[in-house]
């Protein structure tokens, strides 16, 4: 009860010192558009869902203490240098997948989310990564309650190809536990906004795909190769600039 009185207190005065080009950009997005639903649940399909267990059965397996010195051009990324250990121990991360396979992830999620172009914004896809919650891992980091403290704006959307359940593990949104979804379900929220977390499996890793998204003005497509343990864009104007380029080069 007193965790919800101070998270509440907490988003109320969050807006006032994380004031800066991300909320001010959020503010004219709310102006001309609708605000997107808090979360929404589809399927992605069945030939997408198969490219992706593929993705995680054969992808190199990476390590937080391995990345920790890597500094992402674009990126913002986790980097609690005191959590490194603890986070290798209960997931996996792993390469970033092809840029064919993110640019199908990508397409399929614009026909399920954010609704008619005129009354909704667009998406810009920030990040692409995929990671894997081992079985009865420790609560801890993803696994514990939290809310991801990105600038405002961002959504999230995680795709599970092996489905949400006790033996998989599943996903906790607002406190609600959901659980027994089929193969391929894909779950979007404000991860900024509602408190979350993932639940171990009993039995079996959890692959989670996890999509970046930012509200914008325009369509932006993901022109990086993406970063494993990547969260937001440092500055708002990056993909902005990369569609004024593109358009001046083309021209
Ligand atoms: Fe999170």
């Amino acid at each position: 009860m007193r965790f919800q009185k101070l998270f509440r207190l907490y988003r109320v005065l969050r807006p006032i010192y994380t004031f800066n080009l991300f909320t001010l950009h959020y503010y004219l997005i709310r102006f001309f558009y609708k605000k997107p639903s808090q979360i929404s649940i589809f399927q992605i399909s069945y030939e997408l869902n198969n490219r992706l267990i593929e993705y995680f059965e054969t992808s190199e397996k990476l390590k937080y203490e391995k990345l920790k010195d890597i500094d992402h051009k674009y990126l913002t990324y986790y980097n609690e240098t005191a959590g490194y250990k603890k986070m290798d121990e209960i997931i996996d991360i792993f390469s970033s997948p092809s840029k064919q396979l993110i640019a199908d992830i990508h397409r399929e999620i614009s026909d399920n989310i954010l609704g008619p172009p005129n009354f909704y914004s667009k998406p810009c896809f920030v990040n692409t990564r995929g990671w894997l919650t081992k079985p009865k891992s420790t609560i801890y980091g993803p696994n514990k309650m939290h809310t991801d403290g990105f600038t405002k704006g961002h959504l999230k959307v995680m795709i599970y190809p092996n489905g949400l359940n006790e033996d998989y593990g599943y996903f906790i949104l607002n406190g609600l536990p959901i659980k027994d979804m089929p193969k391929g379900t894909a779950i979007m929220f404000h991860n900024s906004d509602v408190l979350h977390s993932g639940y171990p499996g009993k039995k079996y890793d959890r692959y989670s795909l996890e999509v970046t998204i930012l509200e914008s003005f325009i369509h932006i497509e993901q022109f990086h190769n993406g970063f494993p343990t990547g969260n937001h864009y440092k500055n708002l104007i990056t993909p902005y600039m990369y569609v004024a380029k593109k358009k001046i080069f083309r021209s």
